[in-house]
C-alpha cells in the first residue's frame, strides 16, 4: 500500500515536470508557391583565428590527407551536407585585405597583421587561387567579399577580371603566369562587409554611394553575369535598410541582394571570470557573453529568445525591402548569423574559438526553419564560422577533427536543398520558464524534385515532448521515416575523447493512422521527417 502510494506520487510529479502538449499541425501541400534555395545552406570562412589557417589550410608537415597544404578529412566531411556557398575572405577582414598580396609565388608574398582578429602575421600563402581550389574541392559555390574600406575601386575591379576574364589582358596574363589557365567565373561579389562598422564606419547613404562605384567597374564578362550584394544592416537597423534599398533597390543598380548580420548573444549580465581565455586577467571586467559549454536553464532560455530575434528581423527588413522592391528580386543574404559566447578558456580571445553545444544545434534548426519559411526573401545565408571559429561545424585540434552538433543540423536539412517549401500551420506549446515563455516548437516542410516530402522540426523545450497529429493537404503518402538529434542535456558537446555524444539517430516516434501523421518529439531534439 505505502509502496503504491510512492509509486503514485512519483507518476504524477512526473506527469507535473515533463508533460506532454498535443498540437495540431497542418502542411500544405497544395500552395508550394517558393523554392528554398540550396543557397541558404551557406557557409562563412574568414582570416581569423584558425579557420582558414590550421583550418583548412595547414602546415605542410602535418600527417593527415592534404591536396597541397588544403585538408581533405576537412573537404570530405564538408562536402557530405552539401555546402552550396562559401564566403571569404572576411568579415572584418575583406575590408583590409589586398588580394595581389595573395597571388603569385608564396614565398614572395608580402606579409601584413592582420588587425582585426589578434594582430597575427598573415603570410598571405592562403589567397585566390588557394581558395577557389578549395571551393573547387568542396564543389561549392564561391562568395569572394571585396575591399571597400581599404581598398580602390580599381583593386576590385582587377580582382573580377583576373578571376573571370577570358580574353586578353593584363589580368588574364597574370593569373595564367600564375598557373591558371582558365577563368573561374566567380559570379558571387559582396562589395564590402559591415560598412558601418568594421568595414569604414560610413553613413548608409556614403556607403550607398560607394557601392554605385564599386559596382559600376566590377564588369560581367562572358560566362560570368555577376551576382553583386550590397552591405545590408546589423540586427534591427531598419534605417541602413531603408536608406540602400532606396538608393540601390530600384531600377537597375545592379543589386542582387543585401547582406544583412545577425549573432545570436547569450545574456550580457555577467561578468567573465578572472583567468578565462589568455587575457584573463586584464579582461575580468568584460561582460561575459556567457560560456559556449556551462550555462543554467535562465540563461538557455533567453539565448534562445535572442535566437527567435532572427524572425522578427527577417519580417520588418523584408517589409522595408518590399515598399522599394514590391516583386522580391532583392534577396536578403543573412550572410553571418550563429551563436557568439565566450571564446575557450584558455585560447586567445581575438580567435573566438568557442565550443558547440546541443543548444547551438536547436538554435540552428530554428534559424534554418526560419530562413526556409522565409524563402520569397531570404535566398542566402552563411553560418559563421565553418571551422574553429564561433558556431562551427567542424572542430579541429592538431590532426584529429570532430563534428559538432550544427553540423549534424545541416546533414539533417540538406534534404530541403532547392526544394519547395510547404507552408505549415499550427499553434505552438509555450516553453515556460517562470513567467516567461517561448514558442517551443518550430517547423519547416518542403517537397523535393521527387515528390517526397521533409519536415524538419524544432523542440526547444529541454523537458517536455510535444504530440503532433499533422494533416498533410494534397501530398499522397504511404510511410514515414525519420531521424533525430538529441542528447540527454542541452550543454551536451562532442569532444575529441568523445566525438559522438550528440550524434544523429533513428528516430522512431512517427507513424500513420488513417491520413494522420503522428509524431511524438522528444524535448531538445532535432527531428526529420521523411514521407513517401
Ligand atoms: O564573424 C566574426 C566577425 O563578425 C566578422 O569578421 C564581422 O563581419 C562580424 O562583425
Amino acid at each position: 500500500m505505502k509502496k503504491t502510494f510512492i509509486l503514485l506520487i512519483v507518476l504524477a510529479a512526473g506527469t507535473i515536470c515533463f508533460s506532454q502538449s498535443s498540437v495540431s499541425l497542418l502542411v500544405d501541400g497544395a500552395n508550394a508557391e517558393y523554392t528554398i534555395s540550396r543557397h541558404i545552406y551557406g557557409h562563412f570562412s574568414e582570416h581569423l583565428g584558425r579557420c582558414i589557417y590550421d583550418g583548412y589550410w595547414v602546415d605542410e608537415s602535418m600527417p593527415v590527407p592534404k591536396k597541397d597544404r588544403i585538408r581533405l578529412d576537412v573537404v570530405e566531411a564538408l562536402k557530405k551536407i552539401q555546402i552550396p556557398n562559401l564566403r571569404w575572405p572576411g568579415g572584418c577582414f575583406a575590408d583590409e585585405y589586398h588580394w595581389e598580396d595573395g597571388i603569385g609565388p608564396r614565398d614572395e608574398r608580402p606579409t601584413m597583421i592582420n588587425t582585426n582578429w589578434g594582430n597575427v602575421t598573415e603570410d598571405n600563402s592562403f589567397g585566390t587561387h588557394e581558395f577557389l581550389e578549395l571551393c573547387e574541392l568542396l564543389n561549392t559555390e564561391p562568395f569572394i567579399v571585396g575591399n571597400v574600406g581599404s581598398g580602390t575601386v580599381e583593386e576590385m575591379s582587377k580582382w573580377v577580371e583576373y578571376i573571370n576574364y577570358d580574353g586578353i589582358s593584363p589580368m588574364t596574363n597574370l593569373r595564367k603566369q600564375n598557373g591558371r589557365e582558365k577563368p573561374w567565373g566567380v559570379t558571387f561579389w559582396g562589395v564590402g562587409n559591415e560598412n558601418w562598422g568594421c568595414g569604414g564606419d560610413m553613413t548608409p547613404e556614403y556607403y550607398a554611394t560607394q557601392y554605385r562605384r564599386y559596382s559600376s567597374f566590377a564588369k560581367n564578362y562572358p560566362g560570368a553575369t555577376l551576382q553583386k550584394i550590397a552591405c545590408g544592416p546589423s540586427g534591427g537597423d531598419y534605417n541602413w535598410m531603408d536608406v540602400i534599398m532606396q538608393s540601390l533597390g530600384t531600377g537597375r543598380r545592379g543589386v542582387w541582394g543585401i547582406d544583412f548580420h545577425y549573432y545570436t548573444r547569450p545574456p550580457r549580465n555577467r561578468m567573465r571570470p578572472p583567468g578565462s581565455g589568455q587575457a584573463g586577467q586584464q579582461q575580468a571586467q568584460v561582460p561575459s557573453q556567457g560560456s559556449a559549454t556551462s550555462f543554467t536553464e535562465e540563461t538557455y532560455f533567453a539565448t534562445m529568445r535572442n535566437a527567435f530575434r532572427m524572425e522578427e528581423y527577417i519580417k520588418m527588413h523584408d517589409s522595408i525591402m518590399t515598399k522599394y522592391d514590391p516583386g522580391k528580386r532583392i534577396a536578403l543574404v543573412v550572410g553571418e548569423w550563429g551563436i557568439w559566447t565566450d571564446p575557450e578558456p584558455g585560447t586567445n580571445p581575438r580567435f573566438l574559438f568557442q565550443q558547440n553545444s546541443l543548444r547551438d544545434a536547436l538554435i540552428a534548426g530554428v534559424h534554418l526553419n526560419t530562413f526556409n519559411n522565409h524563402c520569397d526573401r531570404v535566398k542566402m545565408a552563411q553560418l559563421a564560422q565553418t571551422i574553429n571559429v564561433l558556431q562551427a561545424v567542424i572542430l579541429t585540434e592538431g590532426t584529429k577533427i570532430l563534428l559538432t552538433p550544427t553540423y549534424h543540423v545541416f546533414d539533417l536539412f540538406k534534404v530541403h536543398h532547392d526544394a519547395k517549401m510547404l507552408p505549415v500551420k499550427f499553434t505552438s506549446p509555450d516553453y515556460v520558464l517562470g513567467d516567461d515563455r517561448l514558442p517551443a516548437l518550430n517547423v519547416s516542410a518542403s517537397q523535393d524534385s521527387l515528390g517526397v516530402v521533409h519536415i524538419t522540426l524544432v523542440n526547444i523545450d529541454p523537458d517536455n515532448t510535444i504530440t503532433l497529429s499533422t494533416t498533410l493537404n494534397q501530398i499522397n503518402w504511404s510511410e514515414v521515416t525519420g531521424e533525430v538529434l538529441t542528447s540527454s542535456k542541452i550543454t551536451d558537446i562532442n569532444t575529441f575523447d568523445k566525438p559522438e555524444t550528440v550524434k544523429i539517430s533513428p528516430f522512431k516516434g512517427a507513424k500513420k493512422t488513417g491520413d494522420l501523421l503522428n509524431v511524438v518529439v522528444p524535448s531538445k531534439s532535432v527531428v526529420l521527417l521523411t514521407i513517401k
